[in-house]
Protein backbone atom coordinates (compact mmCIF):
# COMPACT_ATOMS: atom_id res chain seq x y z
CA UNK A 1 0.00 0.00 0.00
CA UNK A 2 1.24 3.47 -0.95
CA UNK A 3 -0.58 5.56 1.60
CA UNK A 4 -0.86 4.65 5.61
CA UNK A 5 -4.16 4.52 7.19
CA UNK A 6 -3.09 3.46 10.57
CA UNK A 7 -1.14 6.78 11.90
CA UNK A 8 -3.33 8.24 14.55
CA UNK A 9 -3.99 11.58 13.79
CA UNK A 10 -5.60 13.83 17.04
CA UNK A 11 -8.88 15.86 16.44
CA UNK A 12 -9.44 17.61 20.08
CA UNK A 13 -9.69 21.18 19.26
CA UNK A 14 -10.17 21.07 15.72
CA UNK A 15 -13.79 21.67 15.84
CA UNK A 16 -14.58 18.10 14.70
CA UNK A 17 -17.87 17.23 15.09
CA UNK A 18 -16.75 13.85 16.16
CA UNK A 19 -15.09 14.46 19.28
CA UNK A 20 -16.50 17.60 20.47
CA UNK A 21 -19.54 17.90 18.86
CA UNK A 22 -21.51 14.33 19.94
CA UNK A 23 -23.23 15.86 22.92
CA UNK A 24 -25.82 17.74 20.76
CA UNK A 25 -26.38 15.32 18.24
CA UNK A 26 -25.66 12.14 19.92
CA UNK A 27 -27.82 13.11 23.26
CA UNK A 28 -30.13 16.01 21.47
CA UNK A 29 -32.59 15.59 24.52
CA UNK A 30 -29.75 16.07 27.05
CA UNK A 31 -26.55 17.37 25.60
CA UNK A 32 -25.46 18.01 29.72
CA UNK A 33 -25.49 14.49 30.43
CA UNK A 34 -22.98 13.05 32.53
CA UNK A 35 -20.93 10.71 31.44
CA UNK A 36 -17.83 9.38 33.28
CA UNK A 37 -15.41 9.62 30.42
CA UNK A 38 -13.44 13.13 29.31
CA UNK A 39 -13.81 13.87 25.45
CA UNK A 40 -10.41 12.41 24.61
CA UNK A 41 -11.05 9.45 26.44
CA UNK A 42 -13.64 8.50 24.02
CA UNK A 43 -13.19 5.95 21.40
CA UNK A 44 -15.92 8.09 18.12
CA UNK A 45 -17.42 5.51 16.10
CA UNK A 46 -20.32 7.54 15.29
CA UNK A 47 -20.43 10.34 12.54
CA UNK A 48 -19.82 9.20 9.06
CA UNK A 49 -16.50 10.98 8.45
CA UNK A 50 -12.94 8.99 8.81
CA UNK A 51 -9.83 9.07 11.17
CA UNK A 52 -7.43 9.17 7.65
CA UNK A 53 -5.50 11.88 6.54
CA UNK A 54 -7.11 13.57 3.42
CA UNK A 55 -4.63 12.09 0.27
CA UNK A 56 -1.77 14.25 -0.50
CA UNK A 57 -2.48 14.89 -4.21
CA UNK A 58 -5.83 16.55 -2.66
CA UNK A 59 -3.91 18.52 0.21
CA UNK A 60 -1.00 19.71 -2.30
CA UNK A 61 -3.83 20.73 -4.71
CA UNK A 62 -5.59 22.93 -2.26
CA UNK A 63 -2.17 24.14 -1.22
CA UNK A 64 -1.55 25.58 -5.01
CA UNK A 65 -4.64 27.05 -4.69
CA UNK A 66 -4.06 28.89 -1.53
CA UNK A 67 -0.91 29.93 -3.55
CA UNK A 68 -2.98 31.89 -6.04
CA UNK A 69 -3.45 34.46 -2.90
CA UNK A 70 -7.25 35.64 -3.39
CA UNK A 71 -10.04 33.46 -2.20
CA UNK A 72 -12.78 35.74 -3.76
CA UNK A 73 -16.15 34.52 -5.10
CA UNK A 74 -16.57 31.93 -7.56
CA UNK A 75 -18.54 29.62 -9.61
CA UNK A 76 -17.33 26.94 -11.92
CA UNK A 77 -16.60 28.19 -15.45
CA UNK A 78 -13.39 26.33 -16.43
CA UNK A 79 -14.45 22.59 -17.82
CA UNK A 80 -12.04 21.08 -15.73
CA UNK A 81 -14.17 20.17 -12.79
CA UNK A 82 -17.15 18.72 -14.85
CA UNK A 83 -14.67 16.59 -16.99
CA UNK A 84 -12.81 15.08 -14.07
CA UNK A 85 -16.30 14.00 -11.88
CA UNK A 86 -17.65 12.76 -15.49
CA UNK A 87 -14.33 10.65 -16.26
CA UNK A 88 -15.02 9.20 -12.39
CA UNK A 89 -18.25 8.19 -13.39
CA UNK A 90 -17.42 6.54 -16.67
CA UNK A 91 -14.26 4.80 -15.36
CA UNK A 92 -15.63 3.76 -12.16
CA UNK A 93 -19.49 3.35 -13.17
CA UNK A 94 -18.90 2.94 -16.81
CA UNK A 95 -21.78 6.01 -16.23
CA UNK A 96 -21.92 8.85 -18.44
CA UNK A 97 -24.44 11.76 -18.09
CA UNK A 98 -25.39 15.01 -19.75
CA UNK A 99 -22.52 18.08 -18.25
CA UNK A 100 -25.42 20.41 -18.67
CA UNK A 101 -27.16 18.27 -16.14
CA UNK A 102 -24.77 19.00 -13.42
CA UNK A 103 -24.86 21.26 -10.47
CA UNK A 104 -22.91 21.46 -7.07
CA UNK A 105 -24.12 21.95 -3.58
CA UNK A 106 -23.00 22.92 -0.47
CA UNK A 107 -23.53 19.06 0.46
CA UNK A 108 -26.17 16.51 -0.08
CA UNK A 109 -27.96 17.47 2.98
CA UNK A 110 -28.72 21.01 2.32
CA UNK A 111 -29.62 20.07 -1.24
CA UNK A 112 -32.39 17.33 -0.04
CA UNK A 113 -33.78 20.41 2.39
CA UNK A 114 -33.94 21.91 -1.13
CA UNK A 115 -35.37 19.68 -3.31
CA UNK A 116 -38.19 18.46 -0.92
CA UNK A 117 -39.06 22.02 -1.03
CA UNK A 118 -38.85 22.23 -4.99
CA UNK A 119 -40.68 18.94 -5.80
CA UNK A 120 -43.58 18.39 -3.16
CA UNK A 121 -46.55 20.55 -1.76
CA UNK A 122 -46.60 20.79 1.90
CA UNK A 123 -49.67 18.20 1.65
CA UNK A 124 -47.51 15.51 -0.28
CA UNK A 125 -45.98 12.55 1.28
CA UNK A 126 -42.33 11.46 1.12
CA UNK A 127 -41.29 7.98 0.73
CA UNK A 128 -38.17 6.01 2.69
CA UNK A 129 -37.64 2.65 3.52
CA UNK A 130 -36.24 2.29 7.10
CA UNK A 131 -34.09 2.24 8.79
CA UNK A 132 -32.90 5.28 7.36
CA UNK A 133 -30.18 7.82 7.28
CA UNK A 134 -31.88 10.00 9.93
CA UNK A 135 -31.59 13.35 7.67
CA UNK A 136 -33.87 11.82 5.31
CA UNK A 137 -36.66 12.36 8.07
CA UNK A 138 -35.23 15.82 8.71
CA UNK A 139 -35.42 16.96 5.20
CA UNK A 140 -38.88 15.69 5.27
CA UNK A 141 -39.96 17.29 8.46
CA UNK A 142 -38.40 20.20 7.43
CA UNK A 143 -41.11 20.99 4.39
CA UNK A 144 -43.74 19.58 6.59
CA UNK A 145 -44.07 16.68 4.40
CA UNK A 146 -45.52 13.49 6.21
CA UNK A 147 -43.36 10.44 5.75
CA UNK A 148 -43.93 7.13 4.79
CA UNK A 149 -41.96 4.46 5.65
CA UNK A 150 -41.52 0.91 4.40
CA UNK A 151 -39.77 -1.36 6.41
CA UNK A 152 -36.54 -3.26 4.72
CA UNK A 153 -37.25 -6.66 5.42
CA UNK A 154 -34.21 -8.63 6.94
CA UNK A 155 -32.99 -12.20 6.70
CA UNK A 156 -30.22 -12.65 9.19
CA UNK A 157 -28.89 -9.30 8.84
CA UNK A 158 -29.11 -9.48 5.36
CA UNK A 159 -31.65 -6.58 3.98
CA UNK A 160 -34.06 -6.58 1.12
CA UNK A 161 -36.69 -4.40 -0.03
CA UNK A 162 -40.12 -4.66 0.51
CA UNK A 163 -41.41 -4.36 -3.48
CA UNK A 164 -45.34 -4.92 -2.52
CA UNK A 165 -45.30 -2.66 0.20
CA UNK A 166 -43.32 0.03 -1.73
CA UNK A 167 -46.05 -0.60 -4.28
CA UNK A 168 -49.07 -0.19 -2.04
CA UNK A 169 -47.10 3.17 -0.68
CA UNK A 170 -46.53 4.52 -4.03
CA UNK A 171 -49.75 3.93 -5.16
CA UNK A 172 -51.05 6.35 -2.46
CA UNK A 173 -51.59 9.69 -5.08
CA UNK A 174 -50.51 11.62 -2.64
CA UNK A 175 -46.76 10.15 -1.97
CA UNK A 176 -44.82 12.14 -4.90
CA UNK A 177 -41.35 11.99 -3.68
CA UNK A 178 -39.10 9.27 -2.64
CA UNK A 179 -35.51 9.77 -1.02
CA UNK A 180 -33.89 7.04 -2.00
CA UNK A 181 -30.59 6.01 -0.41
CA UNK A 182 -28.07 3.40 -2.64
CA UNK A 183 -25.48 2.53 -1.37
CA UNK A 184 -27.78 1.79 1.76
CA UNK A 185 -26.85 3.96 5.04
CA UNK A 186 -27.10 1.94 7.71
CA UNK A 187 -27.68 -1.27 6.12
CA UNK A 188 -24.39 -1.34 3.73
CA UNK A 189 -26.76 -2.87 0.64
CA UNK A 190 -25.74 -2.40 -2.25
CA UNK A 191 -28.84 -2.68 -4.56
CA UNK A 192 -28.37 -4.65 -7.58
CA UNK A 193 -29.63 -3.64 -10.77
CA UNK A 194 -32.60 -5.93 -10.54
CA UNK A 195 -33.43 -4.27 -7.68
CA UNK A 196 -33.00 -1.07 -8.68
CA UNK A 197 -35.04 -1.59 -12.26
CA UNK A 198 -38.00 -3.19 -9.87
CA UNK A 199 -38.05 -0.23 -7.50
CA UNK A 200 -37.50 2.23 -9.63
CA UNK A 201 -40.19 1.12 -11.98
CA UNK A 202 -42.67 1.01 -9.23
CA UNK A 203 -42.07 4.69 -8.85
CA UNK A 204 -42.22 5.79 -12.00
CA UNK A 205 -45.86 3.93 -13.02
CA UNK A 206 -46.98 5.83 -10.15
CA UNK A 207 -45.58 9.45 -10.54
CA UNK A 208 -42.94 9.22 -7.71
CA UNK A 209 -40.06 11.18 -8.28
CA UNK A 210 -37.02 9.54 -7.12
CA UNK A 211 -33.89 11.47 -5.45
CA UNK A 212 -31.23 8.73 -5.49
CA UNK A 213 -28.39 9.38 -2.71
CA UNK A 214 -25.49 8.01 -3.96
CA UNK A 215 -23.12 9.49 -1.48
CA UNK A 216 -21.54 6.07 -0.76
CA UNK A 217 -21.38 4.73 -3.74
CA UNK A 218 -17.47 5.16 -4.24
CA UNK A 219 -16.75 2.58 -1.25
CA UNK A 220 -17.67 -0.46 -2.62
CA UNK A 221 -15.70 -4.05 -0.78
CA UNK A 222 -13.67 -5.86 -3.00
CA UNK A 223 -15.85 -7.64 -5.45
CA UNK A 224 -18.80 -5.35 -5.28
CA UNK A 225 -20.48 -3.17 -8.24
CA UNK A 226 -21.98 -0.53 -8.00
CA UNK A 227 -25.02 0.74 -10.83
CA UNK A 228 -26.15 4.59 -10.19
CA UNK A 229 -30.09 4.36 -10.76
CA UNK A 230 -30.07 7.02 -13.47
CA UNK A 231 -27.80 4.78 -15.92
CA UNK A 232 -30.13 2.03 -15.91
CA UNK A 233 -33.03 4.86 -16.38
CA UNK A 234 -31.67 7.63 -18.84
CA UNK A 235 -34.72 8.71 -20.09
CA UNK A 236 -36.14 9.52 -16.28
CA UNK A 237 -35.85 12.84 -14.45
CA UNK A 238 -33.82 10.53 -11.50
CA UNK A 239 -32.18 13.33 -9.61
CA UNK A 240 -28.74 11.86 -8.96
CA UNK A 241 -26.68 13.39 -5.52
CA UNK A 242 -22.91 12.10 -5.09
CA UNK A 243 -20.45 13.23 -3.45
CA UNK A 244 -16.14 13.31 -2.91
CA UNK A 245 -17.29 13.73 0.76
CA UNK A 246 -17.95 10.27 2.17
CA UNK A 247 -15.13 8.91 -0.10
CA UNK A 248 -12.18 11.62 0.14
CA UNK A 249 -12.57 12.33 3.83
CA UNK A 250 -13.71 16.02 2.62
CA UNK A 251 -17.31 16.34 4.51
CA UNK A 252 -15.93 19.95 6.18
CA UNK A 253 -15.38 21.21 2.28
CA UNK A 254 -19.25 21.25 1.94
CA UNK A 255 -19.05 20.39 -1.77
CA UNK A 256 -21.93 17.96 -3.56
CA UNK A 257 -23.22 16.55 -6.78
CA UNK A 258 -26.25 17.06 -8.33
CA UNK A 259 -27.29 15.83 -11.23
CA UNK A 260 -30.92 16.83 -12.39
CA UNK A 261 -31.93 16.04 -16.17
CA UNK A 262 -35.16 18.05 -15.64
CA UNK A 263 -34.92 21.46 -17.22
CA UNK A 264 -37.53 22.80 -15.51
CA UNK A 265 -36.17 21.86 -12.15
CA UNK A 266 -32.62 22.35 -12.74
CA UNK A 267 -33.96 26.03 -13.72
CA UNK A 268 -35.84 25.96 -10.33
CA UNK A 269 -32.65 25.10 -8.42
CA UNK A 270 -30.40 27.44 -10.00
CA UNK A 271 -33.21 30.13 -9.22
CA UNK A 272 -33.07 29.31 -5.27
CA UNK A 273 -29.13 28.80 -5.24
CA UNK A 274 -26.57 31.17 -6.75
CA UNK A 275 -24.34 28.46 -7.91
CA UNK A 276 -21.68 29.94 -6.14
CA UNK A 277 -18.32 27.93 -4.69
CA UNK A 278 -16.10 27.33 -2.00
CA UNK A 279 -12.64 27.50 -4.45
CA UNK A 280 -10.63 25.57 -2.00
CA UNK A 281 -13.78 23.13 -1.82
CA UNK A 282 -13.10 22.89 -5.94
CA UNK A 283 -9.80 22.57 -5.97
CA UNK A 284 -9.97 19.25 -3.36
CA UNK A 285 -12.46 18.12 -5.78
CA UNK A 286 -11.38 17.90 -8.55
CA UNK A 287 -7.83 16.60 -7.67
CA UNK A 288 -10.31 14.10 -6.08
CA UNK A 289 -11.49 12.86 -8.72
CA UNK A 290 -8.54 13.26 -11.29
CA UNK A 291 -5.85 12.44 -9.06
CA UNK A 292 -7.36 9.99 -6.21
CA UNK A 293 -7.54 6.61 -7.63
CA UNK A 294 -4.86 4.82 -6.09
CA UNK A 295 -5.44 6.53 -3.00
CA UNK A 296 -9.35 5.12 -2.81
CA UNK A 297 -8.03 1.81 -3.89
CA UNK A 298 -5.76 1.32 -1.00
CA UNK A 299 -8.53 2.92 1.09
CA UNK A 300 -10.93 0.19 -0.10
CA UNK A 301 -8.08 -2.49 0.86
CA UNK A 302 -7.62 -1.00 4.23
CA UNK A 303 -11.14 -0.79 5.09
CA UNK A 304 -12.09 -4.23 3.95
CA UNK A 305 -9.25 -5.43 6.11
CA UNK A 306 -11.14 -4.07 9.14
CA UNK A 307 -14.62 -5.41 8.00
CA UNK A 308 -12.52 -8.73 8.63
CA UNK A 309 -11.45 -8.03 12.01
CA UNK A 310 -14.58 -7.29 12.87
CA UNK A 311 -16.66 -9.78 11.36
CA UNK A 312 -14.00 -12.06 13.27
CA UNK A 313 -14.10 -10.47 16.20
CA UNK A 314 -17.73 -10.78 16.66
CA UNK A 315 -17.75 -14.29 15.98
CA UNK A 316 -15.54 -14.83 18.50
CA UNK A 317 -16.55 -12.13 21.62
CA UNK A 318 -20.04 -11.71 20.44
CA UNK A 319 -21.66 -14.37 18.86
CA UNK A 320 -25.09 -13.73 19.61
CA UNK A 321 -24.29 -10.70 17.37
CA UNK A 322 -26.06 -10.25 13.92
CA UNK A 323 -24.35 -9.04 11.13
CA UNK A 324 -23.84 -9.27 7.77
CA UNK A 325 -20.65 -7.53 5.96
CA UNK A 326 -21.91 -4.32 4.09
CA UNK A 327 -21.26 -4.06 0.56
CA UNK A 328 -20.26 -0.29 0.60
CA UNK A 329 -19.89 2.71 2.94
CA UNK A 330 -17.25 2.17 6.29
CA UNK A 331 -20.28 1.85 8.28
CA UNK A 332 -21.26 -1.76 9.92
CA UNK A 333 -24.43 -2.46 11.10
CA UNK A 334 -24.69 -4.70 14.02
CA UNK A 335 -27.76 -6.66 15.78
CA UNK A 336 -27.32 -6.60 19.31
CA UNK A 337 -31.13 -7.55 20.18
CA UNK A 338 -29.98 -10.68 21.93
CA UNK A 339 -28.41 -8.91 24.47
CA UNK A 340 -30.69 -6.01 24.81
CA UNK A 341 -33.71 -5.27 25.58
CA UNK A 342 -35.92 -3.08 23.03
CA UNK A 343 -36.14 -0.37 25.23
CA UNK A 344 -32.29 0.00 26.19
CA UNK A 345 -30.73 2.90 24.56
CA UNK A 346 -27.88 1.61 22.86
CA UNK A 347 -26.12 5.07 22.36
CA UNK A 348 -26.20 5.90 25.88
CA UNK A 349 -25.73 2.53 26.93
CA UNK A 350 -22.13 2.21 24.93
CA UNK A 351 -21.20 6.22 25.76
CA UNK A 352 -21.49 5.37 29.52
CA UNK A 353 -20.47 1.88 29.71
CA UNK A 354 -17.81 1.57 27.47
CA UNK A 355 -16.71 5.05 26.75
CA UNK A 356 -17.74 4.68 22.81
CA UNK A 357 -19.55 6.76 20.75
CA UNK A 358 -21.78 5.26 18.53
CA UNK A 359 -25.12 5.74 16.94
CA UNK A 360 -27.69 3.26 18.00
CA UNK A 361 -30.83 2.04 16.35
CA UNK A 362 -33.37 4.75 17.38
CA UNK A 363 -31.15 7.19 15.15
CA UNK A 364 -32.37 5.45 12.29
CA UNK A 365 -35.88 6.17 11.84
CA UNK A 366 -37.30 3.35 12.52
CA UNK A 367 -37.50 -0.59 11.71
CA UNK A 368 -33.65 -0.87 13.95
CA UNK A 369 -34.33 -2.03 17.46
CA UNK A 370 -31.31 -3.69 19.18
CA UNK A 371 -29.12 -2.45 16.40
CA UNK A 372 -25.76 -0.24 16.74
CA UNK A 373 -24.09 1.36 13.64
CA UNK A 374 -20.11 1.79 13.97
CA UNK A 375 -17.90 3.71 11.88
CA UNK A 376 -14.90 1.52 11.02
CA UNK A 377 -12.96 4.34 9.05
CA UNK A 378 -10.73 4.31 11.37
CA UNK A 379 -6.82 3.11 12.25
CA UNK A 380 -7.67 -0.66 13.22
CA UNK A 381 -5.95 -0.43 16.77
CA UNK A 382 -9.05 1.92 17.27
CA UNK A 383 -11.59 -0.43 16.00
CA UNK A 384 -9.84 -3.66 18.28
CA UNK A 385 -9.93 -0.70 21.61
CA UNK A 386 -13.85 0.33 20.66
CA UNK A 387 -14.94 -3.40 20.62
CA UNK A 388 -12.99 -4.68 23.50
CA UNK A 389 -14.84 -2.38 25.04
CA UNK A 390 -17.88 -2.53 23.96
CA UNK A 391 -18.03 -6.43 24.53
CA UNK A 392 -15.72 -5.53 28.22
CA UNK A 393 -19.38 -3.91 29.37
CA UNK A 394 -22.09 -6.17 27.58
CA UNK A 395 -20.53 -9.44 29.27
CA UNK A 396 -20.93 -7.54 32.74
CA UNK A 397 -24.38 -6.91 31.80
CA UNK A 398 -24.88 -10.34 31.03
CA UNK A 399 -23.59 -11.03 34.43
CA UNK A 400 -25.69 -8.67 36.33
C1 LIG B 1 -27.00 8.86 2.81
C2 LIG B 1 -26.31 10.13 3.22
N1 LIG B 1 -26.58 11.27 2.58
C3 LIG B 1 -25.97 12.44 2.89
C4 LIG B 1 -25.03 12.48 3.90
C5 LIG B 1 -24.36 13.78 4.24
O1 LIG B 1 -24.11 14.51 3.09
P1 LIG B 1 -23.40 15.93 3.14
O2 LIG B 1 -22.31 15.88 4.15
O3 LIG B 1 -22.92 16.13 1.75
O4 LIG B 1 -24.46 16.92 3.51
C6 LIG B 1 -24.72 11.31 4.61
C7 LIG B 1 -23.74 11.35 5.71
O5 LIG B 1 -23.63 10.45 6.49
C8 LIG B 1 -25.36 10.11 4.25
O6 LIG B 1 -25.08 8.97 4.85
Amino acid sequence: MKYDFNKIINRQKTNAMSVSGYRDYLFANNPDIDLPFNDDEFISMWIADMEFAVAPEILDAIKQRLDQQILGYSQIFEPDYADAFLAWTQSRYGWTFDKKHLLNSHGIVPALFELIKLTCKPDEKVLIMTPSYGFFKHAADGNNNELEMSNLLCDNGHYTMDFNDIENKAKDDKVTLCLFCNPHNPTGRVWSEDELKQFAQICLDNNVTIISDEIHCDLLRAGQSFTPLAKLFPDENIITCMAPSKTFNLAGLMFANLIIPDDGLRKKWIENNFPIVNPLSLAGAQAAYSDGHKWLDDLIEYLDGNFDFLSQFLTKNLPKAIYQQSESTYLAWVNLSAYFDKSENLTEFFAQKSGVLLEGGDMFVGNADGCIRLNLACPRVRIEEGLKRITKSINQREQL
